[in-house]
């Protein structure tokens, strides 16, 4: 279980009586399900920076501990003149010896490694200079080489937050679509139908792209991924209306690879219809599932939508990737056998947990069953 740097109070820039300027935060290390947190002591830095040049204004560190459930963040006294600057407050973890390790022949086998740090860092929203004093209550997380850049809200929506597996999805595509096939004995197991699939989009087109859709897509971060790894590529990125300004606000920051494309289109897996957007005419190669089935309640409506996505483009191959939380889910596995989808591979990504403990995201890879 990883914990994410959370703004319980986003910055803000306020001026003293004697015209010098402070900045202050409150912020807490919490899981994606905001149900605890950190119980183990680390140091943070904290960094003030210009939100246009990405130039460091200031630093200063700051102490977790394991008893506490919030810090305060107070910086300053700073010169009048850091008003004109517009801010942006990073909250990072450099000394989290749990980092993940880049893919490579000298390292640990991808399967050893840990798909993210056990705390995951956040960069508020501009604020002061040319913005208002106080940072609107968003999160920024910052992750890996490819510049994948997504926004999270602060406050405790289920749908608006980066949750847990979308982290091990993003890193076990990656690793897939950039992995060499490799007789060795340690290296990750791939499925070999979704290894072409993804291999081969250098090979597609702009008019022949691979179509890609996202169930549940919350913040956007899985599908987002995907097209900024994969050349000719169409993400489409479905959730309920709820979450259509976050991952809008997501889209319009992401840098998609060559010919690749992501849009958002509202799905409620409760509705009889597919859009045409979503089906794209029975000719979809790939859906994305990450963190959908923690409520058993909604696992026959997401069944029934995959079952009728399949139905529509019997080639497609299914990505579900999923935490266990409770043993209701279990339901899950026995609605996609009912439903003629069979697993053809199951991959453990592990996330680091406190007290040096690991935790498990299983992805599965489905297609439809043979006679179905
Ligand atoms: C736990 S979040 C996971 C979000 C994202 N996939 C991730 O892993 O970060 C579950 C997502 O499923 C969506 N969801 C739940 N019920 C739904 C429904 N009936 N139709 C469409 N989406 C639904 C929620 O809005 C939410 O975004």
């Amino acid at each position: 279980m990883v914990y994410y740097i959370r703004f319980l109070k986003t910055p803000r820039v306020q001026k003293q009586k004697t015209g010098a300027l402070s900045v202050s935060a409150l912020i807490c290390i919490t899981t994606d399900l905001g149900d605890a947190f950190l119980a183990e002591d680390v140091d943070l830095l904290i960094s003030l920076n210009a939100s246009n040049a990405d130039q460091v204004l200031y630093q200063e560190r700051v102490k977790w501990t394991a008893s506490k459930r919030e810090v305060p963040i107070a910086l300053g006294p700073f010169p009048p003149h850091l008003s004109k600057h517009t801010l942006v407050l990073s909250v990072t973890a450099p000394t989290d010896p749990r980092k993940p390790r880049a893919p490579s022949a000298d390292t640990l086998p991808p399967s050893q490694q840990h798909a993210a740090p056990l705390v995951i860092p956040g960069w508020s929203a501009p604020f002061g200079g040319s913005e208002s004093p106080v940072a609107e209550k968003l999160v920024e997380r910052r992750f890996g080489p490819q510049g994948l850049r997504i926004w999270e809200e602060t406050g405790n929506s289920i749908a608006r937050h980066i949750w847990d597996a979308a982290l091990a999805s993003v890193t076990y595509l990656q690793q897939l679509a950039t992995a060499v096939p490799t007789t060795k004995t340690d290296a990750a197991p791939q499925p070999p139908v979704l290894h072409d699939l993804l291999t081969n989009c250098q090979n597609r087109s702009v008019t022949n792209p691979l179509h890609a859709v996202e169930l549940g897509s919350g913040c956007g971060i899985v599908g987002i991924s995907l097209a900024q790894t994969l050349p000719n590529c169409n993400v489409v990125l479905t959730d309920l209306p709820e979450v259509e300004d976050i991952v809008t606000q997501n889209i319009s920051v992401a840098q998609p690879a060559p010919s690749s494309r992501i849009t958002f289109h509202t799905l409620d897996w409760d509705d009889e219809n597919l859009p045409e957007e979503v089906t794209n005419g029975g000719a979809i190669d790939l859906v994305l599932v990450s963190d959908c089935t923690y409520n058993a309640d909604s696992l026959p409506a997401l069944v029934s939508v995959l079952d009728r996505l399949v139905r529509a483009s019997p080639d497609v191959l299914v990505i579900v990737a999923l935490k266990r939380r409770h043993e209701s889910e279990e339901a899950f596995f026995d609605l996609m056998r009912g439903a003629g989808l069979s697993s053809l591979h199951r991959h453990c990504m592990q996330l680091p947990a406190q007290h040096g403990l690991s935790d498990q995201i299983e992805i599965y890879c489905y297609a439809r069953a043979d006679g179905h």
